[in-house]
């Protein structure tokens, strides 16, 4: 698997290790399941996820959604894929996965009514982020939606000052200066709306032009 797509999450932070990582910085339950109230999400729709991790938004939005959603996932990270299957296995919920990278995605055009990726464009490059930007448009359907949730230029807020060390040294340029609105134009993604989850997470959703 091709490292220099992203940030790579092994045995030592992937997994069940991710997930506890993640709840003590504040990306647990609470987190995810506020991601999948913003999602403008009906039944029946399908739904894919780039860098899922663990794939905690699936399963918030299967059952924020009662179920009825279909749900596939994309990770460069074998560790990340396994325990999502797991989680999957354990809840009930049908998981799709692949491993892979995010702007190599092995969908045919119009797949997707919504394709989501939370706080994974920061562990990419900014090339690879604008592939998967080009790659998310591909496969949403015409009027189908694409929600960039990732680290944004900090408003005030306790957890800014505990977050900004983890911050720093990540490529973050688009989401802090606010670029994605321009590239996600450039492939046919429209600004509808964008939400802060936190002082430093922003949610922006775009919906595809037909
Ligand atoms: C901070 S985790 C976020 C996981 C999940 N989306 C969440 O909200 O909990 C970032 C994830 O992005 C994955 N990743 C990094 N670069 C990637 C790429 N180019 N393609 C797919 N996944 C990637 C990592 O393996 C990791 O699982």
């Amino acid at each position: 698997m091709n490292h220099t797509k992203g940030n790579y999450f092994g045995w030592l932070f992937g997994g069940k290790h991710y997930d506890f990582f993640a709840t003590i910085l504040g990306f647990g339950n609470a987190y995810y399941n506020q991601v999948a109230e913003i999602l403008p999400l009906e039944n029946g729709m399908s739904v894919l996820d780039l860098g899922c991790g663990t794939e905690s938004v699936g399963i918030a939005i299967s059952r924020y959604h009662r179920r009825d959603v279909e749900i596939h996932g994309v990770d460069l990270s074998g560790t990340q894929l396994d325990y999502a299957a797991v989680k999957g296995t354990r809840s009930g919920i049908d998981l799709n996965l692949y491993r892979g990278s995010m702007d190599l995605l092995p969908f045919n055009d119009g797949s997707f009514d919504l394709v989501v990726t939370s706080v994974a464009f920061c562990e990419t490059t900014s090339e690879v982020r604008k592939g998967a930007i080009m790659e998310a448009s591909r496969v949403l359907k015409d009027k189908g939606f694409f929600a960039i949730v990732d680290c944004a230029k900090p408003i005030l807020g306790l957890d800014t000052v505990m977050m900004l060390p983890f911050f720093m040294f990540k490529e973050t340029a688009e989401s802090w200066n606010n670029h994605y609105p321009e590239i996600c134009r450039e492939n046919d993604l429209i600004l509808e709306k964008e939400v802060y989850i936190k002082s430093y997470v922003k949610c922006q959703l775009f919906r595809k032009a037909d």
